[in-house]
């Protein structure tokens, strides 16, 4: 559905995104695709040259059969666009503007009648779809902006960030209705949050620095991320003794130790994707130890990015 190849897009002598290469075919990677990154990493500039509003520097894209750079009118046919920072008029009913928008689609009254009504039921409009597009929230105007780019019924929707500046309800909206959306489109959509691409995609494309770092599905790219995990622990115990028992244990990478106030406080590492809290607990019990707290620091996708950018440096 979408293939790109060694795109570079340059604005000065440091590209802003360079070689980018991936392929969607949705019968292997899901119907929702997460294009995870840091600010700055170059999410919106390949989806503004994948949804046909600015030329790439080089390389070359495909997307739901066409080119990009030569069939862009055909390309802006099968695709739908939320941007960035959606315009939408503020004076205007959302009813009247997604109006508009499809006559410039060519769409005839009778076909925007029916556009209008899928899109107001498809994004949850309601009665909304009447009042001016200023005196809706944030949230519901994101549904306006979502509701326009699938006037024309897209086999792909971009969706650049779309629930940034949302509050955390809308969010939980705005997830909803796109995994709802995955049932008849495919969904591309940048985030910058880890957690959100691994709850509603079926597939993950990680870029920073305009380089594409990792892609694969959420859970192996979880498993990727929480070989970096931490696990934190405090055991009551001779601090040697306890370290050393804990260093034997299989899985175990590394261990710092603390005293505090005769706790051992340990920090864990463990190898590959390895749980060991339940080693680590059998362990306490069989020693006579008490342990009063035990949890996992999750890697965060900062640290996930230095690590993958590092090893990247060093192949
Ligand atoms: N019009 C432009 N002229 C010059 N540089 C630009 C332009 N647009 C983007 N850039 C640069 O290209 C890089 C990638 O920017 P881009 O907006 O694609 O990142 P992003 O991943 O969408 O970031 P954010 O999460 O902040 O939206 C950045 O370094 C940015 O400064
Ligand atoms: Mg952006």
């Amino acid at each position: 559905m979408i293939t790109v190849k060694n795109l570079t897009k340059r604005y000065g002598p440091v590209p802003a995104i360079a070689d980018v290469t991936f392929d969607i075919a949705s019968e292997e990677t899901g119907n929702i695709i997460g294009f995870l990154g840091p600010n700055g990493a170059g999410k919106s500039t390949t989806i503004r040259i994948l949804t046909c509003f600015q030329p790439a520097t080089s390389g070359s894209a495909v997307v739901a059969g066409y080119d990009v750079f030569r069939e862009s009118v055909q390309v802006r046919r099968q695709i739908g666009y939320l941007a960035e920072n959606a315009p939408l008029y503020p004076e205007m009913r959302a009813r009247e503007y997604l109006n508009f928008r499809g006559k410039l689609h060519r769409m005839s009254p009778a076909e925007r009648k029916k556009a209008i009504d899928r899109v107001t039921e498809r994004c949850w409009l309601g009665e909304f779809v009447d009042r001016p597009i200023g005196q809706l929230s944030k949230g519901m105007r994101q549904r306006v902006g979502l509701a326009d780019a699938l006037l024309h019924d897209p086999k792909v929707v971009f969706l650049d960030e779309p629930t940034i500046g949302l509050d955390p309800n809308q969010i939980r909206e705005t997830r909803k209705l796109i995994r709802e959306l995955g049932e008849r489109h495919v969904v591309f959509l940048s985030s910058h949050i880890l957690h959100e691409i691994e709850q509603i995609c079926t597939h993950t494309i990680i870029i920073a620095g305009g380089r594409i770092l990792a892609q694969g599905s959420p859970k192996a790219l979880q498993e990727q991320i929480s070989a970096g995990s931490k696990l934190i622990t405090e055991i009551k115990g001779s601090e040697a003794e306890v370290e050393s028992a804990v260093k034997g244990l299989a899985g175990v990478d590394s261990v710092q130790s603390e005293g505090v106030d005769g706790w051992c406080r340990l920090t864990i590492g463990a190898n590959g994707s390895s749980d060991i809290r339940e080693a680590i607990f059998k362990l306490t019990s069989e020693k006579g130890w008490t342990m009063r707290e035990m949890r996992r620091e999750v890697a965060s996708l900062e640290d996930f990015f230095i690590k993958i950018t590092a090893e990247q440096r060093l192949a």
